[in-house]
């Protein structure tokens, strides 16, 4: 099992979400962050030429926990929609589940996601 961690715009949300939900992934979590990537952050020039920056942006955090057969589609799915060819569409990280448990029932593996 791998845990998808994708940090997303917060306006692709909601279409990321029903995407996934439409090909059957429906457990999930969902985090406001704010963070930032390599550009550190974004800078707005003013009328004046003066200079703001917004160091830590506004993003969501998703978390969802799948078959390592279905990592694939769900990365697809969420690059499909949340890119804009823009710098911060965000980011994914796959990281390897040991276990999982279901607490009503106290499956365990594939059996409790
Ligand atoms: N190395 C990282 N570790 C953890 N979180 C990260 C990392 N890089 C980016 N993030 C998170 O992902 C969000 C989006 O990152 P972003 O899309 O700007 O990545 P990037 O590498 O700068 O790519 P791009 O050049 O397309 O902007 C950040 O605001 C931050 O919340
Ligand atoms: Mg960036």
């Amino acid at each position: 099992m791998t845990k998808v961690e994708a940090i997303i715009r917060p306006e692709r949300f909601e279409q990321v979400k029903e995407a996934l939900a439409q090909a059957g992934f429906a457990g999930l979590n969902v985090v406001s962050v704010t963070g930032r990537g390599v550009q550190k952050g974004v800078t707005y020039v003013g009328r004046t030429g003066e200079r703001t920056t917004v160091e830590m942006l506004p993003k969501v955090k998703l978390e969802l926990v799948v078959r390592d057969g279905d990592v694939q589609k769900v990365v697809d799915i969420i690059v499909s929609n949340s890119r804009t060819g823009n710098i911060g569409d965000g980011k994914i990280f796959l990281i390897t589940v040991a276990d999982a448990i279901r607490v009503r029932t106290g499956e365990r593996g594939e059996q409790a996601l």
